[in-house]
């Protein structure tokens, strides 16, 4: 079997140069979306998420409000800071990169964001909302793979869908989605004692685990969309994903790739949130 390769980096390309038009329609009335963007503690990682996140506004017009705050910053500064941007007419959209120093309380702190601005879709009102199926933001990274799906044709109702990984800002969410796709929907995670049979019997396989190229191809059924979250280094600092992506060649019938799989999705989808905030 081919396989074929999705192109994430193209598609939030495309939506990127959608969202831009809108914007300048926007500003021409009046109206500039704004991002506050927060990223708390020098996480390499995080920072280059966060660059990366500022990038995309300047590129579709958006105006980002940076606030860099020193690991040491205690939990009220946080909060403080949350509420007056939660205040701020200019700022429609609030994005506290995660993860948090650990002397704070990720989820008092999201709590704080007001839900209305809550782009990133992680507050306990808006994952709620996605739970009953009603509106609200949903979390960017999920979002992304349901549109990444959706643009190439990959059919869900009916079909057996297995998420590897149970985390409130992937796993879950994504499960949701999938499920409200009309699909059969397995969630594993660390404890499920058969992963491999299960993963073997999906027709979609999402994996966001954490782990440098966890899934093998010889895991996969033959012809399944493989979606990968993962972002690793491999045992030579090469970025990777969570699934072993040479194995998956001739397997797999789509997958995408790391990086430039689903990672320009989150980023994409973290715009539209913006612009949906400012405009309702
Ligand atoms: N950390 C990892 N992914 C994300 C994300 O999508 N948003 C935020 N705020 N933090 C993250």
């Amino acid at each position: 079997m081919q396989t074929k390769i999705i192109d994430g980096e193209m598609i939030a390309s495309e939506i990127k140069e959608d969202l831009k038009k809108q914007v300048e329609d926007l500003k021409e009335k009046g109206l500039t979306p704004g991002l506050a963007v927060v990223l708390v503690g020098d996480n390499s990682a995080s920072k280059v998420y966060v660059g990366n996140k500022k990038k995309a506004c300047e590129y579709v017009g958006i105006k980002s409000f940076s606030y860099e705050l020193p690991e040491n910053t205690s939990e009220d500064s946080l909060l403080e800071l949350i509420d007056t941007l939660n205040q701020d007419e200019k700022v429609h959209g609030i994005l506290v990169q995660m993860p948090l120093p650990r002397h704070m309380d990720e989820q008092k702190v999201i709590k704080a964001i007001a839900p209305h601005k809550d782009v990133d879709g992680f507050h306990i009102e808006n994952a709620g909302a996605l739970l009953v199926g009603a509106p609200g933001f949903i979390s960017c990274t999920p979002a992304g793979i349901i549109e990444l799906l959706r643009r190439y044709e990959v059919v869900l109702e009916g079909k057996k869908c297995v998420v590897v990984g149970r985390s409130n800002i992937v796993g879950k969410p994504i499960s949701l989605l999938l499920l409200r796709e009309n699909a059969t929907v397995t969630i594993c995670h660390s404890k499920t004692t058969n992963l491999e049979e299960e993963i073997k019997q999906a027709d979609v396989v999402v994996v966001a685990v954490g782990k440098a190229k966890f899934v093998k191809g010889h895991m996969l059924k033959e012809g399944a969309v493989v979606i990968d979250v993962g972002m690793n280094r491999d045992e030579n600092g090469k970025l990777c994903g969570d699934v072993d992506f040479d194995s998956a060649q001739g397997i797999a019938s789509l997958i995408t790739p790391v990086p430039k799989g689903v990672g320009p999705m989150t980023i994409a989808m973290l715009m539209y949130n913006c612009v949906l905030a400012a405009t309702h």
